[in-house]
């Protein structure tokens, strides 16, 4: 089975390169990490003018933590702004907030701030903006299969419906910025049909220009499912 041209629903960013960004402006890393913020409200804003159904970023990994405190700290600071600034705007434009990975683990103000900000976008209907906080695939797939098993049932599908994106419309697109080509633990499972792209531009300078050129590559690609 083949698929010809179609529109992509949901689209996740491995947003990479924040460090170098700012190494070259011989700048602190935590400024890369800001700019990153911004290309993360640009390009958030942009995925839902496009029409895309889901958006996910990986914004910090179960492996980010190796990072030296200060760089850590500086990323929790970041993310705290980041939701008490933008929520009136999820709210007011509709967005259904998701964060997926181990968020609960997080320091206790965020994770209240999270809580709140779930609960005011709880009722929204409109594009998922899902945040991968604390977020490792293997842990999230591991956690998933227990689950199916304590309810008596280990398929693909019993599987698939205890993961943390289930309920999200599959994934289409991967795409990782600033030329590493991994996955790093992001959506192994999710990502077994979805195409990828693999794109040097750092995160900082990823603008809905580069977003709206991915969809139309996408667009032009022939999904074949293991068929032909
Ligand atoms: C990779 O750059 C980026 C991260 C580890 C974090 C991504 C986080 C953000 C864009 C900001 C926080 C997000 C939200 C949603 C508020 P890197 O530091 O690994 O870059 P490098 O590989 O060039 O060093």
């Amino acid at each position: 089975m083949s698929e010809a041209a179609s529109k992509a629903r949901h689209v996740a960013i491995i947003m990479d390169g924040n460090g170098r960004w700012a190494k070259k402006r011989h700048l602190p890393r935590a400024v890369g990490h800001q700019r990153g913020v911004e290309a993360v409200r640009s390009v958030s804003r942009a995925a839902r003018a496009m029409g895309l159904e889901a958006l996910t970023l990986y914004a910090f990994s179960t492996e980010n933590w190796r990072r030296p405190e200060d760089e850590v700290s500086a990323l929790m600071g970041l993310l705290k702004h980041f939701i008490q600034s933008d929520l009136e705007e999820f709210v007011r434009d509709n967005v259904r907030l998701k964060i997926i990975g181990e968020w609960r683990m997080l320091a206790p103000d965020i994770v209240a701030l999270i809580d709140n900000a779930l609960e005011r976008t709880a009722a929204n209907t409109g594009p998922a903006l899902v945040v991968a906080l604390n977020y490792g695939s293997q842990d999230e797939i591991a956690r998933a299969a227990a689950k199916a098993a304590a309810k008596g049932a280990v398929s693909v599908e019993s599987i698939e419906a205890e993961l943390d994106t289930a309920g999200l419309p599959p994934l289409d697109l991967l795409i990782r910025t600033s030329g590493e080509v991994r996955l790093s633990n992001f959506l192994l499972w999710q990502a077994a049909y979805a195409e990828m792209m693999f794109v040097d531009t750092l995160w900082p300078d990823f603008t809905p220009a580069h977003l709206e050129e991915a969809l139309k590559d996408f667009a032009g690609r022939e999904r074949r499912y293991g068929g032909r």
